[in-house]
């Protein structure tokens, strides 16, 4: 499976986390940056790992500001993106299972890195269930 991570300067250092313990866990990363602390600014990071996606590059892409509201904002803008702001295992699991969300935002400034690496775990590890799920998906979808 492959992965494409994205964050601004808010979720530099998380970012760096999270890519050693998924390259550590197997999985195939593309890191589109940002490559420093340096301020940078959010929606081109968002955009790089939507383009990933879409290019059917890779299949899922995690997301990191401060917050990840400027992040799910910035992804959520491409019918093919649900990106979704996840705050602990229950909306990780939920957002796959019922949303089949295909990019994880994460608040670097909000999370702990154990918490964020329990949401990763579960949102990676959580199949999407289909049904009517995936008939609600298809209305936000056109
Ligand atoms: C950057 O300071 C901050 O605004 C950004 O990381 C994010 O939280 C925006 O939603």
């Amino acid at each position: 499976m492959k992965i494409a991570l994205g964050s601004d300067h808010g979720g530099f250092e998380l970012k760096e986390v999270l890519k050693t313990y998924l390259l550590q866990s197997n999985y195939d990363i593309i890191d589109v940056g940002c490559l420093t602390k340096e301020s940078v600014d959010y929606p081109d990071f968002a955009d790089k790992v939507v383009q990933q996606i879409g290019t059917d590059e890779c299949q899922l892409g995690i997301l990191i500001c401060g917050t990840g509201i400027g992040m799910s904002i910035a992804a959520n803008r491409k019918n093919y993106i649900r990106a979704a702001n996840c705050y602990d295992e229950h909306t990780a699991k939920m957002s796959r299972e019922h949303n089949n969300a295909n990019v994880l935002c994460l608040g670097a400034r909000v999370l702990g890195k154990e918490k964020a690496l329990a949401i990763v775990d579960t949102w990676i590890g959580t199949e999407f269930s289909g049904g009517r799920h995936q008939r609600r998906i298809e209305k936000f979808s056109r």
